[in-house]
């Protein structure tokens, strides 16, 4: 019965599509129906086939040309296992459907040409409905089909959504962090922030996790892994093995604003050796300027009109939990507060040796730099540091530096690399004790004093003393490492609850420190 009604329903339907197209009144009688001349009309063609077909064909040979594997950002020439299982399901699925394209539009054009109306006076051919083989056949052939691709389809998601497989080998974590317009990396296990050019080791599993701190961007490095999504308040994950050594294009795939196109990224892939080096390096000071070179004017107008959002110096033990604090405090306002002044700004520590400027946009070198400190929207539309630096508060969007200026900061920035004087004096010292000393004037005095002197921080004179006493069962040195690492678990009457979490420091700092907060007296 019903499927009388839906046959019934569906006759209603196509006869009235007819008549609206046509404009002529229902037919009720399907059969051996005479084409009326507004049919004929649509049917016989208006436009020349062969001349149009003759223009596709450049056409799509220009656009397959974006397909070749050497494109920057094809997924065709893959250099990671990832993407190269992405890669291989998409040709499995796409020769599939080329298969299944080919015999129906063959079937179609077949059946086209052979019952085309050839005069006038040809009649529509005697119309069936319904031949159960057929339908049978077309509707379990489809079934099929999509079990056959299911299946590898779905064994991809879970290999690549359930993180990385315990066979890999050590895994590096890095957090991926999306801002309009460029990418922030976070390296936990190193304490390396760095922005817009990720390195990572050959044939080392990486897991990443992203995050978004405004709109919703999307991570991809087309020829190491497929796109996740990093969208604010929602961390997702992915993992991605690089396995050739090389410079790979990474891009926003998400459009999150003006400059979505302009926000790309470089992952370089490392030897174990170049990145346990560029690790290390992150992890050394740069050289001081020499006084009066372009270098310290640079650095002069650096901090005078730059370092209130740019950090160059996270080098030292600390830095990292400082700068994923701020960040975070960052976050947390503009969250609360919508303050669209809330914009954190690429870390530039070492960025003399980073490639490229801008996000990826640009080879880096003095004159691209000169350019974009003047006037950054001219190489990127819609920069937001434009927007919110006060040295760009002019007419028509321009720094308020003289070109001498621009060049010095531009020389200044470049100049910032691991010194090796500063790397030789780290390696001759890795094996010796950590000073407690150095390690609480470096980081703690800022807001502690060594004597009773209360700043913002209580005075630290006699702390050693009154450590055990604070909480039942913690001893002195525990109460004071639990000051570092948890500093909110126990607050001095009269102070506000604002000292940073200090486990970025690592162990043998903080244990250099808890020895000399003792022997404040
Ligand atoms: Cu970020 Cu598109």
């Amino acid at each position: 019965m019903a499927g009388v009604r839906l046959s019934k329903l569906l006759t209603f339907i196509r006869r009235y599509l007819l008549s609206v197209l046509f404009k002529q009144k229902p037919v009720k009688n399907t059969q051996h129906v005479p084409y009326s001349p507004q049919m004929h009309r649509v049917l016989k063609l208006s436009f020349p086939l062969r001349p149009a077909i003759f223009l596709l064909v450049p056409v799509a040979i220009a656009l397959l040309a974006a397909c070749t594997p050497d494109n920057n950002q094809s997924t065709f020439g893959t250099a990671g296992p990832v993407a190269k299982s992405q890669a291989d399901l998409f040709v499995f699925i796409f020769w599939i459907a080329a298969i299944v394209f080919v015999l129906v539009e063959g079937a179609i054009i077949y059946i086209a040409i052979r019952y085309r109306q050839r005069s006038d006076s040809d009649k529509l051919p005697h119309q069936t409905h319904g031949n159960n083989k057929l339908e049978i056949t077309w509707t379990i052939l489809p079934v099929f089909i999509l079990i056959i691709i299911a299946v590898p389809t779905l064994v991809g998601i879970w290999e690549q959504q359930n993180g990385v497989p315990d066979d890999q080998g050590e895994v590096l974590s890095v957090v991926a962090t999306g801002h309009q317009w460029w990418f922030e990396f976070q390296y936990p296990d190193h304490e390396v922030v760095t922005a817009n050019e990720l390195h990572i080791p050959v044939n080392r599993p990486v897991a990443f996790k992203l995050e978004s701190q405004d709109v919703i961007h999307s991570f991809w490095v087309p020829k190491i892994a497929g796109k996740v999504d990093m969208i604010p308040l929602n961390d997702n994950y992915m993992w991605m093995i690089g396995d050739e050594v090389g410079t790979f294009y990474g891009q926003c795939a998400e459009f999150c604003g003006i400059a979505h196109a302009h926000m790309r990224f470089r992952v370089i892939v490392d030897t174990e050796e170049d990145f346990q080096k560029w690790i290390a390096g992150m992890h050394t000071p740069a050289a001081n300027p020499v006084a009066g070179s372009a270098e310290v004017r640079g650095q002069t107008g650096f901090l005078t009109n730059c370092s209130m959002c740019h950090t160059t110096n996270s080098t030292t033990p600390g830095s990292y939990a400082r700068e994923t604090d701020a960040q975070k405090a960052r976050w947390d306002t503009w969250i609360e507060e919508e303050d669209p002044k809330q914009v954190s700004a690429p870390n530039l520590t070492h960025f003399g040796t980073r490639t490229t400027l801008a996000a990826g946009l640009q080879d880096l070198n003095q004159q691209s730099l000169e350019e974009w400190i003047d006037d950054p929207s001219a190489l990127k539309i819609g920069t937001r540091m434009q927007k919110h630096a006060a040295v760009y508060d002019t007419a028509d969007g321009t720094a308020k530096l003289t070109p001498a200026e621009v060049s010095d900061i531009a020389t200044y920035l470049l100049s910032l690399k691991p010194s090796a004087d500063a790397a030789a004096a780290a390696a001759a010292s890795a094996g010796s004790d950590v000073d407690g000393e150095t390690v609480f004037a470096t980081n703690c005095s800022g807001c502690h004093s060594a004597t009773a002197d209360a700043g913002t921080g209580p005075g630290l004179a006699g702390v050693g003393d009154r450590a055990g006493s604070r909480v039942d069962g913690l001893s002195a040195d525990e109460y004071i490492e639990q000051s570092l690492r948890d500093p909110g678990a126990y607050v001095v009457d009269g102070f506000s609850p604002i000292m940073p979490n200090w486990s970025g420091l690592g162990d043998e700092s903080i244990d250099a420190l808890v020895t000399y907060l003792k022997t404040l007296k």
